[in-house]
């Protein structure tokens, strides 16, 4: 059970009194006697008011008198001067995540969950003292949260305690809640529309990033030391690291494949443990994802496609949570399947359909000497990778000596692609050349494409601002200095300019396979038809997509009439698609 160390000691175990008030309960279980999967049925309960059930638990629970009541940690209640903007489920019935605004128009994140009266207080409290001393951890893998919801029920019948049904499931709710779950921020974790959790300091209200209001503050402020190293500690516990003030950073992934970095107590962060956490989609944004939220165009895509089939290197750079990783994922589900891929991250982000893939991820050294015993670096996996012969090696974000490894494997003909925090393509070339890189220049034409992804705000639609990613620039690298642009968006009209007509990479296609530019750029035109229709068809997800490219790609007469076809047939004019490239003149 991953509880932290300082979690109050189980109070069956180690309080004679409670003890002996469990044994004021006549077991409703005989020794030997399989816990029933249901209590004895009971005529149903009639309709009572709070006040009235309350004190009917409470005249039912005299026991619970002196249990010492934790109440559930939980935000702060809506003002009522503040308006609703948004109200929807996260773990409906229990709690709902609430956008409200002030009346001085600032807006707050509310995690609005439903209140325990004192006496289910008192039985939450209980419970959780009894299942803290009584949980043992099983024997083989199980889901955790049906685990506990079979212990509490065992512990239900054992001890004889006959709570309503409501309250029950309010209870049973914190106690997974706290248990099983990540506490009071388990409501946040579930939302799927927070993409980032930050909580900055003790004693400041935690943030989320909000897909739809971006960056919110939230109703939840911890500010008892204890509890927040609690949950720091159990967080990084779910994380399977070891969190302590002599090993204070923690990095790690959580249950669900979220990222989670965290500091502990005051020793690197002076305000107070911290912990952000980055969720994780299991489903990741496509290519045909980044169409529909115009990340990129069709030209864009298709342009990207035809490279990435032709081994062509990439970096990814933009600012922090610009959407590199994101873009850098989608990138490498238009490689084709059958690609033998050796992706290396500090923590697990990458997630894609490919059979013939190998994911590295670094582990860091607990060894108080220099030494840094057993630590193995970026530096250290991109070597090992070096000797899986991967076709494509894809480093989740270079920042040091690893980057050097990855354009040595680069300049030896493997594919190679990564991320880089930079602003645009001449300032990460700029860093790559630079300390602790150090990547020589002669190296740096072998990388091909520079995709430069910015968080913007444009103007909504019913008025303001709302945030967007776009792929502000795609470049390709020709000389150590020197990029040829082969896309930029224009602010102006929130569309994708192209000029790849010249495309330096494009040409030496041409020339290495004897073909002309003219057909190359027929080619684009033919896979953004197919990515377009592949759009109308309303596919997206990584699974269902990867096929149907790698089918053009084998089959791409058949697959090309079909699309087209079918496109005709819903009244897209084919024509304008293929017709947008005119030979010898730049593209619109
Ligand atoms: N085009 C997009 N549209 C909508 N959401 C996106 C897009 N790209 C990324 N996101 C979301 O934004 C968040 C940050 O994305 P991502 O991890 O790719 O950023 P990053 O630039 O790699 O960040 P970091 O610098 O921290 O590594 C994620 O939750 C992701 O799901
Ligand atoms: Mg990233």
């Amino acid at each position: 059970m991953p509880t932290g160390p300082s979690t109050p000691r189980p109070a069956a175990a180690s309080s004679g009194q409670k003890q002996q008030q469990f044994q004021l309960q006549k077991p409703s279980q005989k020794p030997g006697q399989k816990p029933t999967a249901r209590p004895p049925q009971k005529p149903p309960e009639p309709i009572l008011s709070q006040e009235e059930e309350d004190a009917l638990l409470a005249k039912r629970f005299k026991f619970l008198k002196n249990v010492k009541v934790r109440l559930p940690f939980t935000g702060t209640q809506i003002p009522p001067s503040w308006k609703v903007l948004e109200r929807y489920p996260v773990n409906s019935p229990f709690a709902y995540a609430v956008i409200a605004q002030s009346p001085l128009l600032s807006r707050r994140y509310y995690l609005d969950e439903v209140p325990l009266t004192k006496t289910e207080a008192a039985i939450y409290s209980y419970l959780l003292d009894a299942l803290e001393a009584e949980l043992t951890v099983p024997r083989e893998q199980v889901n955790p949260r049906q685990y506990f919801a079979d212990q509490a029920r065992k512990i239900l019948l054992k001890y004889n305690i006959r709570v309503p049904a409501a309250s029950w499931s309010k209870i049973i709710y914190f106690a997974e809640r706290d248990l099983v779950g990540f506490g009071v921020l388990d409501g946040m974790m579930r939302d799927p529309n927070i993409e980032d959790l930050s909580i900055d300091a003790l004693a400041k209200p935690m943030f989320v990033y909000h897909k739809g209001y971006e960056s919110l503050e939230t109703n939840v402020t911890i500010s008892d030391e204890e509890q927040m190293d609690n949950l720091i500690t159990r967080l990084s516990h779910m994380a399977g690291k070891h969190v302590s003030t002599a090993f204070p950073i923690v990095q790690g992934t959580l249950p669900g494949r979220h990222r989670l970095v965290a500091t502990f107590r005051r020793e690197v962060s002076p305000q107070g443990s911290s912990a952000t956490i980055r969720k994780f989609r299991e489903d990741p944004l496509t290519i045909i994802d980044m169409l529909n939220l115009n990340l990129m165009d069709f030209k864009i895509a298709a342009y990207t496609w035809y490279l990435m089939q032709n081994r062509a290197t990439a970096i990814v750079v933009g600012a922090t949570g610009a959407g590199k990783t994101t873009l850098l994922n989608a990138l490498v589900t238009l490689t084709r399947l059958n690609t033998k891929l050796v992706t290396i991250e500090e923590v697990q982000e990458i997630n894609i359909p490919h059979l013939n893939w190998t994911s590295l991820v670094s582990r860091e050294s607990y060894a108080a000497t220099e030494e840094r015993a057993g630590e193995v670096g970026l530096f250290d996996l991109v070597k090992a990778a070096m000797r899986m012969r991967p076709d494509i090696l894809c480093v989740g974000e270079v920042r040091g000596e690893e980057a050097y490894v990855l354009f040595q494997a680069i300049s030896t003909g493997h594919g190679g692609l990564c991320t880089l925090h930079a602003d645009d393509s001449a300032s990460a070339l700029q860093r790559l050349i630079s300390e602790p890189m150090n990547v020589p220049k002669a190296f740096l034409p072998f990388l091909d494409l520079v995709f430069v992804v910015r968080r913007i705000a444009v103007p909504a639609p019913g008025g303001g601002f709302r945030a967007v990613r776009r792929v502000v620039a795609l470049d390709e690298v020709v000389g150590p200095e020197e990029v040829s642009r082969s896309f930029r968006w224009d602010p102006r009209t929130d569309t994708f300019k192209a000029s790849y007509d010249k495309s330096p990479k494009l040409e030496k296609i041409a020339r290495d396979n004897g073909i002309t530019m003219d057909e190359i750029m027929r080619e684009i035109d033919r896979r953004a038809l197919i990515l377009r229709w592949i759009q109308q068809k309303g596919i997206r997800n990584f699974k269902e997509l990867s096929p149907i490219l790698e089918l053009y790609v084998s089959r791409p007469e058949e697959v090309f009439k079909t699309a087209s076809s079918e496109l005709e047939a819903k009244g897209i004019a084919v024509a304008e698609i293929l017709g947008e490239y005119k030979p010898g003149g730049p593209p619109q």
